[in-house]
């Protein structure tokens, strides 16, 4: 059974779905442990994204610096192209909030054209928080916290849906394109053994995704 976040409610004890950027900062809450939010102007972002999705300008790419100079020294070909603006300003945006909310000083930063899962079976990430944005294809998946045995996270049997890692009635919940989500992991302090149980989704044949993840280090 699987979810979209408009079909989701709003919110339950540990995640949010929210409509404003500024809910992002809902992730400092302690009992929160995943909170995303649609891009600012969404729709023209994902149709720039799905435009350039197969030119050079938007192929794979990983670099670590300041977050003031990040965007310019990843993505600095993509936004002096008058087509490529709207999905330059939404990374540089996004690497200045992950970067505000945290207080970083460095992030790292990939940017992957996708036609397979990344990290299929559903896992926690030991990261203190991840930020992950799907500008193409089909977004992230998580389930809730209560809908796992977190013992069986680690085996092989957490992809498989008879081996009693979901228990009954878990919906997988899907991110739409055009969300950015902040996921917490196991490191972010107070949240050990409640990271956000979550994996890539599985891309419908043909489909390419493409994913921008921001890290601190
Ligand atoms: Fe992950």
């Amino acid at each position: 059974m699987m979810n979209t976040a408009e079909q989701l409610s709003h919110s339950n004890e540990h995640w949010l779905i929210g409509k404003e950027f500024v809910e992002l900062s809902r992730i400092c809450d302690p009992d929160i442990n995943l909170v995303a939010v649609p891009l600012p102007d969404a729709e023209q972002v994902i149709a720039t994204a799905q435009a350039l999705l197969h030119s050079n300008l938007c192929s794979d790419r990983r670099a670590v610096g300041h977050p003031d100079s990040l965007a310019e020294e990843m993505f600095g070909e993509l936004g002096k192209v008058e087509s490529g603006q709207p999905l330059y300003e939404a990374i540089a945006l996004l690497i200045d909030a992950f970067s505000c909310l945290f207080d970083l000083d460095e992030v790292g930063a990939r940017l992957a054209r996708l036609d397979r899962a990344m990290c299929p079976r559903f896992h926690v990430d030991r990261v203190g928080v991840r930020m992950i944005t799907t500008f193409c294809g089909s977004g992230t998946e998580w389930i809730m916290n209560e809908g796992a045995d977190r013992r069986l996270l680690a085996t092989t049997a957490s992809d498989d849906p008879t081996s009693g890692f979901m228990r009954p009635g878990t919906a997988i919940q899907q991110l739409p394109t055009g969300y950015v989500a902040l996921f917490k992991g196991e490191l972010y302090s107070g949240n050990e053994g409640k990271g956000i149980i979550h994996r890539s989704p599985v891309p419908a044949p043909g489909e390419k995704r493409l994913v921008l993840t921001l890290d601190m280090l």
